[in-house]
């Protein structure tokens, strides 16, 4: 019997979503680029798993069903290029080829764009929820080319995660590289909520001097409210185990930071389309900063360390902690939905956010309440431009504003840095201002460069020009 889907490449992720299609009732054939690999993989699974292991290509290809459907579990980059050209002579015009790593979006684009002229539909999809995910179900971001996804549409909302509403975090994002550049813009959020998370528990560990414990009781509070998620219960988890000495076993880690780039990504492209991602940007610069760790250990011991005040948790100190948290996390969906919406209109994307909510809500690594929240703003308002017009957020930002503002205060009081969440307030202040410094930037650029800038009393379409140097007249500059 053919078999219904082709699993190219068995690391962990291959493995796992080879499993889970095979759980699923569908027949996969699977293969390896070293049959070690692929014959250790069988090996360990009964005669009826419904997984077929095959060690050449041409073997692989002729087992499928038609159109043949192909699902590449590679490293990111040249390799995923190299399988594909592999792939090629073996397949007909029809079949269907999906990458499911974590590809940059410029290079799903372009083989979405190359493999059509070839007449193979490209699917690029982007899987998120680590090893565990992939086996039992993960949050599916499938973008390229739209006539493909009937074809395979219910394999992979059958193997995604399920919100408690039972629907699945699996839906067609869009044409090209929509699927993975959403999928970059949830590993941004990641970046952004970890950060946030890591400043939090800096905040209570060195400003408040709570004990693992404690902070580890605080976080499992906060998951049972607003901040109820995935990665606040992972770091309640992690903050309770302890080395043999009882020393909690986080505090034995190494402070570099490491990354694979799709954080990087997403800031690149931000400035890239022009959208201020701050929060974002802001934890990628903290990992990078967190990697120089002989400059900063030699610096702390040439300039000493600001008095760090351990004041004892106080109740009132950890409210406006959470508030913070709270408040910058909305800052940072805020910014990331604001990139999704102008990168639309760059990449001639039609993205439906409150769709985008939904595939978050389960499966994913940034899995939590807060998507049902965003997902009821899009809801009241399919055009809403960003979350503060929103009236809950807007409420959420307005109850928070005094703790998060105490909460950077106490950041900057006991030298702990908080880039994350400062900057997220610096970006709230700046985006709800009326008025901003920036007609002096235009005055020095028109002073420096003749420029020209516009005036608030003239129409809007016209230009002037200061004689800075001259006698200060002004001259208009489009007449
Ligand atoms: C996911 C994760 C996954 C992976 C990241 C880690 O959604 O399942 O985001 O894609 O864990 O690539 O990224 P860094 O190595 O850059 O932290």
């Amino acid at each position: 019997m053919p078999s219904d889907i082709a699993v190219y490449g068995l690391g962990v992720m291959g493995r796992n979503i080879a499993l889970n299609l095979a759980d699923h009732g569908l027949d996969v054939a699977v293969y390896n680029r070293t049959a070690r690999r692929t014959e250790a993989f069988v090996a360990g699974l009964p005669a009826d798993s419904g997984i077929t292991a095959h060690y050449d290509l041409a073997a692989l290809c002729a087992a499928l069903r038609k159109p043949r459907v192909v699902f590449v579990m590679a490293t990111a980059g040249g390799v995923v290029d190299s399988v594909i050209d592999a792939l090629l002579p073996l397949l007909e015009r029809g079949d269907i080829v999906i990458d499911g790593g974590n590809s940059h979006f410029p290079d799903t684009q372009r083989r979405w764009q190359a493999l059509r002229d070839r007449g193979i539909r490209f699917i690029g999809m982007g899987i998120s929820g680590g090893e565990e995910g992939a086996r039992h179900g993960p949050s599916i971001m499938p973008g390229g080319d739209a006539d493909a996804w009937p074809h395979v549409r219910d394999m992979f909302r059958r193997i995604a995660a399920k919100a408690d509403d039972g629907e699945p975090c699996c839906r067609w994002v869009g044409d090209g590289g929509a699927g993975h550049y959403v999928k970059m813009i949830h590993n941004g959020i990641e970046y952004g909520d970890m950060q946030l998370i890591a400043e939090a528990w800096q905040l209570m560990r060195d400003g408040l001097g709570m004990s693992s414990d404690a902070i580890a009781d605080t976080f499992a509070a906060w998951n049972g409210g607003v901040l109820a998620s995935y990665l606040v219960e992972i770091t309640a988890a992690i903050l309770r185990v302890r080395d043999s000495d009882g020393t909690p076993r986080v505090e034995r880690i190494a402070d570099r930071a490491g990354q694979k780039g799709t954080g990087r990504w997403t800031a690149i492209d931000a400035l890239q389309v022009g959208v201020p991602l701050t929060l974002i940007g802001e934890a990628v610069f903290a990992r990078t900063l967190s990697s120089m760790k002989e400059e900063r250990t030699a610096l702390a011991d040439r300039l000493g360390t600001p008095p760090i005040a351990a004041a004892g948790a106080d109740a009132t100190m950890l409210d406006a902690i959470r508030d913070a948290l709270y408040a910058a996390k909305i800052i940072s969906y805020t910014q990331g939905f604001l990139q999704m919406r102008v990168a639309a209109a760059e990449y001639g994307w039609r993205l439906d956010y409150g769709s985008i909510a939904l595939l978050w809500r389960a499966g994913c690594i940034i899995r939590s309440r807060f998507l049902d929240d965003i997902k009821q703003a899009f809801d009241r308002d399919p055009q809403l431009p960003s979350l503060p017009f929103d009236g809950f957020f807007a409420a959420a930002l307005r109850d928070a504003d005094a703790g998060w503002r105490r909460a950077v205060t106490l950041a900057v009081q006991c030298g702990i840095p908080t880039p994350a969440m400062s900057a997220a307030l610096s970006f709230h202040d700046g985006y709800r201002s009326a008025v901003l410094p920036a007609n002096l930037l235009q005055a020095q650029r028109d002073y420096f460069g003749a420029h020209t800038y516009q005036r608030i009393d003239r129409p809007a379409d016209s230009h002037w020009h200061t004689l800075w140097s001259g006698d200060l007249s002004e001259v208009r500059t489009d007449d």
